[in-house]
């Protein structure tokens, strides 16, 4: 190939990469850099299995990590009367998760905050769920072991925690008959044992 042809094709390349990546000048960027996964929600029968195995209760305080819809804390309160809170980045599933909780009449016990989760303050939870990744629930391990109280409850949906024994790993079928991974912890008095 001569030198016009290379040109050509390293102007062609550097346009792909950087539409993919910036987005129109002034707009933000249409991925966000600290997204640790995208919006896929649970199903309604995993959630109630992730309730379940959490022991949830009305003495509870529900934090989910990266809320999607707010499905999770929204059936926490309108199952068991647990307060709950969402940590979610994006805006619009803030808001739809605000609206779905006072639709289903539970306003007063939940709320969404549009936060990265990797700056929640997690002392106050006594439950915290995750459907997020692998990776991102190894960054999240640090905030879990110093934060969370001794009898805390971590559920995650699909991955595990590296090297931390769960409690209980249970598996379930959902309505399309793929098999999802419910994974529990519980922090000891000296943080959660592996
Ligand atoms: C797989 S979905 C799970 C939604 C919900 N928890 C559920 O189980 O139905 C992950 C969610 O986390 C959000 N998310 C990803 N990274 C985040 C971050 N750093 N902080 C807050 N939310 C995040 C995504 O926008 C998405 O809605």
């Amino acid at each position: 190939m001569g030198s016009r042809g290379l040109r050509a094709l390293l102007l062609a390349a550097m346009t792909l990469a950087l539409s993919g990546a910036c987005g129109e000048p002034g707009r933000p960027a249409p991925r966000d850099e600290a997204s640790l996964a995208p919006y896929v929600a649970t199903p309604e029968m995993i959630v109630e299995e992730m309730l379940r195995l959490a022991k949830v209760g009305k003495d509870d305080t529900v934090y989910d990590l990266g809320s999607g819809d707010g499905r999770i804390v929204i059936m926490a309160a309108s199952l068991y009367g647990a307060r709950g809170v969402g940590f979610e980045l994006d805006g619009e599933l803030v808001r739809q998760s605000t609206e779905n909780a006072r639709r289903a009449g539970v306003g007063n016990l939940v709320e969404f905050r549009q936060q990265d989760v990797l700056t929640v303050d997690l002392s106050p939870a006594t439950v915290v769920t995750i459907y997020l990744g692998r990776d991102a629930n190894l960054k999240l391990r640090p905030a879990i072991r110093s934060q969370l109280r001794p009898g805390a409850r971590v559920v995650s949906h699909d991955f595990d925690m590296g090297d931390w024994r769960p409690e209980v790993v249970r598996q379930r079928l959902d309505e399309s008959g793929m098999v999802r991974t419910v994974y529990l912890w519980r922090i000891a008095r000296d943080g959660v044992r592996p």
